[in-house]
């Protein structure tokens, strides 16, 4: 399979320059700036791509690069910061810019580049820099300028290495993709054939190869990655895998039977499913825990225990399996610029209390999208493969005080209430519109605040609890925004939560952004 290599500057855009190429149907993984020459040889890479950085390349001590990176005849381009150390090591000059640019600024194209075929001549690009290319080494000639910056875009045909000032992989550049598409598809001659129908019969057949008649362990929280997990396993090597999912009492309303309707005995894989219906346990632990980090604790270590008593009784296994993802890799410094070479060691350490081998991680190159794609290619029902984030501590986080099975039943069928209503409106909206509403949250939920207060409900008063209803639009979910839901759809989840659900007298609505507050509520 082609693949493209990119190599890691430490800049902030880096995880999604990878994935634009992906989105091109081309496979590419992340290094180091560090990762020594021979390694990027050996992968036998088809195009590289630099990506920018914080620093300045002519600074001491700043990433730097071989010369003999440009030597390989493999197409190079260098975006930002890794434009500029292409001139710099080539013997081209950088230096600081008397009108330094951050923002949408208009380029112009001169219509000799590969990289802007089909890219109108004048066009709007992100620029972000400091510094700027004040003289092209040898054999480069500009191929886009802006107001203030002579070299916007450059290239050496003959040596097919290309720099661009600016981010061709963030949405504020809006031709940037196509940009990209034109690097790795027609400048590197990628032939486009990462999809995910073919990852998912080739990663079947590595796990067979790997795995022979291998026993694995795998912890199934019902959650994306895990669950496609365990369909990639199961459809790999049946009975020789088993799942164990622990069900500690705080999942969403239904969440536990419809983890089993998929995976288990009547389910639509062959593997052996183990459902630990451990709720009294930790509802025991929980009882008159008050303190958020203390019940985040006993849940997490109430966690472990439990899956260790299964893992005893299924015994020594040969390999236990994970469902991490390319994001936790490159995040956990082993893919990207912190490594100094590719590392194969697992991203959170490895659990002491199941006796296994080996660990397999068939997600592991896969961003979420991906993951979702070949969740469907399984035939994992949308609704798990589609769902929103949950945390693993699941409702206990999302009841504020102490937790008792009375709250839990309040958030469950509050929370599908909410769920139900936003979902609903969603898809009526896009059945009118075509389009997807602009208010669509990424996250929503209810939860239980621990506040009473006096009502009156027919002819009596009441003294009962009130639901908060959380809704946030994110992109890294480090920020967030309350979305902008209809107050209609609100309204109506106001009336039917207050109709519906024993024991709530009033519902608010949460505006708070993140920061100052978090997305969940613990
Ligand atoms: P916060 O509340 O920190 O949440 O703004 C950010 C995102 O992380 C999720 N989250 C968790 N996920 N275990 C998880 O697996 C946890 O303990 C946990 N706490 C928060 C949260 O749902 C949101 O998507």
């Amino acid at each position: 399979m082609d693949r493209v290599l990119v190599i890691d500057f430490g800049g902030q855009y880096n995880q999604l320059v990878a994935r634009r190429v992906r989105e091109c149907n081309v496979y590419c993984e992340i290094y180091s700036y560090r990762t020594a020459l021979d390694v990027v040889r050996e992968m036998k890479p088809k195009g590289i791509i630099l990506t920018g950085g914080p620093n300045s390349c002519y600074e001491a001590g700043a990433p730097t690069c071989s010369k003999e990176l440009f030597e390989f005849g493999i197409p190079v381009l260098g975006l930002c910061y890794g434009a500029q150390l292409m001139q710099q090591v080539l013997g081209g000059r950088v230096e600081r810019a008397s009108v330094q640019e951050y923002g949408r600024t208009e380029i112009e194209t001169d219509g000799n580049s590969p990289l802007f075929t089909g890219v109108p001549a004048k066009t709007v690009c992100w620029m972000s820099h400091f510094d700027y290319i004040s003289r092209m080494a040898e054999g480069f000639t500009s191929v886009a300028h802006s107001k203030d910056c002579p070299v916007a875009a450059c290239q050496d045909l003959s040596r097919n290495l290309f720099g661009i000032q600016f981010h061709p992989e963030v949405l504020h550049t809006p031709e940037g993709t196509k940009m990209i598409y034109n690097f790795v598809r027609n400048v590197c001659g990628c032939d486009g054939s990462w999809r995910m129908d073919a990852f998912v019969e080739k990663t079947i057949g590595e796990l067979r190869e790997k795995i022979g008649s291998g026993r694995v362990l795998l912890g199934l929280s019902g959650g994306v990655d895990s669950s496609v997990a365990a369909g990639l396993l199961a459809r790999a090597i049946g009975k020789q895998l088993t799942c164990v999912f622990v069900d500690h009492g705080l999942l969403r309303k239904n969440e536990g039977d419809e983890v089993e309707a998929v995976f288990g005995k009547n389910g639509s894989f062959d593997l052996n499913f183990v459902r630990v219906n451990a709720q009294h346990r930790f509802y025991v632990k929980l009882a008159g825990v008050t303190d958020p980090e203390t019940k985040r604790k006993i849940i997490g270590e109430e966690f472990i225990r439990v899956f260790e008593e299964e893992a005893k009784k299924i015994g020594a296994v040969d390999f236990l399996a994970q469902g991490t993802i390319y994001p936790d890799v490159v995040e956990s410094g082993l893919g990207g610029e912190s490594a100094v070479i590719k590392s194969h060691h697992n991203v959170g350490g490895l659990p002491s209390y199941v006796q296994f081998k080996e660990i397999v991680e068939p997600l592991r190159y896969l961003f979420k999208d991906e993951v979702r794609k070949a969740g469907l290619e399984l035939g994992i029902p949308e609704k798990l493969v589609m769902r929103q984030p949950f945390p693993g501590p699941g409702l206990g986080i999302r009841i504020i005080g102490d937790i008792t099975e009375d709250k839990i039943r309040i958030v469950q069928d509050s929370d599908y209430i909410f769920r139900e209503e936003v979902d609903k409106a969603l898809s009526e909206y896009k059945k009118m519109t075509g389009e997807v509403a602009s208010w669509k949250p990424d996250q929503y939920y209810a939860a239980l605040t621990n506040v009473r207060s006096v009502g009156v409900m027919g002819d009596e008063r009441t003294y009962d609890y009130a639901v908060a209803l959380r809704a946030v639009r994110t992109t890294d979910f480090m920020t967030a925004d309350s979305a902008r839901i209809p107050y209609e759809v609100l309204d109506t989840v106001m009336n039917r939560i207050i109709k519906e659900v024993r024991g709530v007298n009033r519902v608010f609505y949460d505006l708070t952004s993140k920061p100052p507050g978090t997305i969940e509520y613990e």
